[in-house]
């Protein structure tokens, strides 16, 4: 029996790419940048399995350039570069890479958190550009930490996560907004449920951990930066569109809140010259919460094992649209 089709659209750690090529007849794509979504969507036309990064958009229109289509299993946890609901109406599956990033992400979201709080990036600069003269009591100031508050914007695994780090190692209190109760966070970690304005009003940090949706994007606007404390250190680890890019950058320069650090932004990577990298009390790394050796295979094997059971016609390990499955395609 011939080995289904499968198109990967980068190298992934052989975690899980050794299982994909031992399984399949895949191509890999071998360059360094993600193919074009023209260059995507002819490779994938043939295909019954398809690996897709985050960068790489599958809609509607690429859906119905690929007949055979069975499985589309994403190397992330995040999803939004994928129309699900068109993949669910053509019977195909779509798997993600849950729960295994969370502690990554978590410590990422900390990361930022304290070296925009304490402006370790600024102090870093600060030397490089010999201007380190002496010691300064009145320079470098940056924000306490031990038992501020931390508001948390979508209490799910990795909210929970930063949560955690927060309350029990620095004694935060923690407050929260989503749509649903996080009855865990409540009883572990005192967490509060309050709406968004008192999150935004009441909290010392700011940390973003929901998915990108209508409700989400542009949630992050000068509106909101303007109930924030003056004080405030805001995080993003989640998606890049959820903030108003320069809503931040004016609130920033305007010291409506102290600081931010990014992980994602909106696009990724910024425009060359992206007032992003310009503006003193921000601080952003490109998009590597989950970049960590033993997060990146697992995210790697999680994501061949969709693949695999996707193509076999099973239920996928971290299944983003299982109310497909009377209609799935089958080969
Ligand atoms: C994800 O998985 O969604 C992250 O953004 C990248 O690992």
């Amino acid at each position: 029996m011939s080995k289904p089709r499968v198109f990967v659209t980068r190298q992934i750690p052989s975690a899980g790419l050794d299982l994909i090529l031992t399984h399949t007849n895949a191509e890999v794509w071998p360059e360094p940048l993600p193919p074009s979504y023209d260059v995507l969507r002819e490779k994938a036309a043939p295909c019954e399995g398809l690996v897709s990064l985050l960068t790489d958009r599958i809609d509607a229109e690429l859906l119905d350039a690929c007949p055979k289509l069975r499985v589309i299993s994403n190397y992330a946890v995040g999803f939004n570069n994928i129309d699900v609901p068109a993949a669910t109406q053509r019977g195909i599956c779509v798997g993600n890479t849950p729960g295994v990033l969370t502690d990554a992400t978590a410590d990422m979201a900390f990361c930022l958190l304290i070296a925009a709080a304490r402006r370790l990036v600024d102090g870093f600069h600060y030397g490089q550009a010999n201007k380190w003269l002496t010691w300064e009591p009145l320079g470098h100031i940056g924000q306490d930490l031990v038992g501020r508050t931390l508001g948390i914007v979508g209490m799910g695994r990795i909210g929970y996560a930063m949560a955690k780090r927060c309350r029990l190692g620095w004694e935060m209190n923690v407050i929260y907004h989503d749509q649903q109760a996080n009855a865990q966070a409540e009883t572990v970690l005192g967490a509060k449920k309050v709406d968004f304005a008192t999150l935004l009003r009441e909290s010392d940090f700011v940390s973003v951990h929901t998915d990108l949706n209508e409700t989400t994007r542009g949630m992050f606007n000068a509106a909101a930066f303007a109930q924030m404390k003056r004080t405030a250190v805001f995080v993003n680890t989640a998606r890049g569109p959820i903030v108003v890019e320069q809503d931040l950058i004016d609130a920033l320069n305007g010291g409506v809140i102290f600081a931010a650090g990014l992980d994602v932004t909106d696009p990724e990577p910024p425009q060359p010259n992206s007032p992003l990298f310009r503006t003193p009390n921000l601080i952003v790394a490109p998009h590597i919460a989950s970049a960590t050796t033993g997060t990146r295979n697992a995210m790697a094997e999680i994501c061949a094992k969709n693949l695999l059971a996707g193509l076999a016609g099973t239920d996928l390990p971290a299944w983003v649209n299982p109310e497909v499955s009377p209609q799935r395609r089958r080969g």
